[in-house]
């Protein structure tokens, strides 16, 4: 891997993902990061990375459903394994709108494998970095497995469900080296605050109200997002080709339990002098349309064939996490304005 493309390397786990390599000694190749720097993507995430690897780092603000720019920068970089991370990733988003789900995560996939078609004698891996959500939903009890069959719900998790089909399917008609994984809910540094942990650190903090769906019983696996930058890595390196991998943290958390703790962990961090515990923020909303009730993974397979196990526990990269936030308002002023803003009172206007 003398020349790796990472899409969506400007994202939460995409960015994360990059810093992993370039700490990692084992690997010695270039990055070239194409990202179309949608809301949810921030240059500024690889900005010290970027001005100490000059050499072997580039940046290319490029959409994946266009395939001629895309095509150009295989050649023109010498493309040789591509690890793919852009989506459109936010279910809620999903749900209000779809168009931008189906076309950047089914059609610009599909245009990355058509490309990688097209040099196979150049290209020598192709990671796709999938969801644990394709699978639907658990009961009370058992696991998601390799083998569970696909069942999603909602517009977010179809897309990904495709663009996965799609991934099995060229290499099982073409032969084309392919992995693929399908992991659990990632927390950590980075993370757009739409999604839960940083949305609820981030209002927990400003006094607001911290809407939980529906009772909160929903759970969710949840695993560090540096844990899951390993996963991938290992299986880019030792995973066999054609494989599915499930990645979990083996940490089963019902929503409002992990409300609880960030607000227990904040009134630690900062107590504020004069008011009650944080806990009085939580305000219960309407629930999610299709709602899946809970995620959880069997990570057996790459645990026996690849020796990867997680690392952090749920409490440590919490508070890792909540610190972060805490020492990174100026990142969170920034991806607070504009769109996002935007977006957080569409939220409210929808929950009622
Ligand atoms: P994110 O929303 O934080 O980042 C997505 C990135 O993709 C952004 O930088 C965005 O600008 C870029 N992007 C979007 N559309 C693009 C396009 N058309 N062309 C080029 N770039 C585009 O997402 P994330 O949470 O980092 O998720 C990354 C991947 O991991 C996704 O494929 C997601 O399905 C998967 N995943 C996420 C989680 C999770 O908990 N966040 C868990 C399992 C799997
Ligand atoms: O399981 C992996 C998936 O995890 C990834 O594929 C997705 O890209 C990622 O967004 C995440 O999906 P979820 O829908 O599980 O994450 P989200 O942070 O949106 O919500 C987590 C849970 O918290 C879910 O049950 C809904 C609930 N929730 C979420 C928000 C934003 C709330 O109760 N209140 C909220 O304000």
């Amino acid at each position: 891997m003398k020349n790796l493309l990472v899409t969506g390397g400007c994202g939460f786990i995409g960015s994360n993902f990059i810093h992993y390599l370039f700490a990692e000694p084992n690997f010695k190749g270039r990055v070239i990061n194409v990202d179309k720097l949608t809301y949810a993507g921030n240059i500024e995430n690889l900005t010290d990375l970027a001005e100490q690897n000059q050499d072997r780092y580039i940046f290319s603000q490029t959409d994946i459903c266009d395939r001629d720019a895309l095509d150009r920068l295989f050649e023109d970089h010498a493309i040789d394994a591509v690890c793919h991370f852009a989506a459109e990733s936010h279910v809620d988003r999903s749900i209000l709108g779809p168009d931008d789900f189906v076309k950047t995560n089914i059609l610009g996939t599909f245009n990355l494998l058509e490309i990688f078609r097209k040099r196979v004698d150049q290209v020598l891996l192709f990671h796709h970095v999938s969801t644990d959500e394709v699978y639907g939903s658990l009961g009370e009890t058992g696991l998601f497995t390799e083998e569970t069959p696909y069942d999603p719900s909602s517009p977010y998790s179809a897309s990904k469900a495709s663009s996965d089909h799609l991934v099995r399917a060229y290499h099982r008609t073409y032969g084309l080296p392919t992995t693929l994984s399908n992991c659990s809910n990632n927390y950590g540094p980075y993370q757009f605050p739409e999604k839960l942990i940083p949305l609820m650190v981030l209002n927990a903090r400003a006094g607001k109200p911290l809407p939980v769906y529906g009772q909160g019983l929903n759970v969710r696996d949840w695993l560090y997002v540096e844990d899951h930058c390993r996963a991938v890595w290992t299986i880019m390196q030792k995973g066999r080709k054609g494989q599915t991998y499930n990645i979990g943290g083996q940490c089963e958390m019902k929503n409002i339990d992990v409300v609880a703790m960030i607000c227990d962990i904040l009134d630690i961090l900062e107590p504020v002098k004069g008011s009650g515990p944080r806990k009085d923020q939580i305000t219960y909303v309407q629930d999610r349309p299709g709602h899946d009730l809970r995620y959880a993974i069997d990570f057996s397979k790459i645990s026996r064939e690849l020796g990867w196990q997680p690392a952090e526990t749920f409490e440590s990269g919490l508070k890792k996490t909540i610190e972060w936030y805490i020492e990174n308002t100026d990142w969170t002023d920034r991806v607070q304005s504009g769109a996002y803003r935007q977006w957080i009172d569409t939220q409210y206007e929808n929950s009622g």
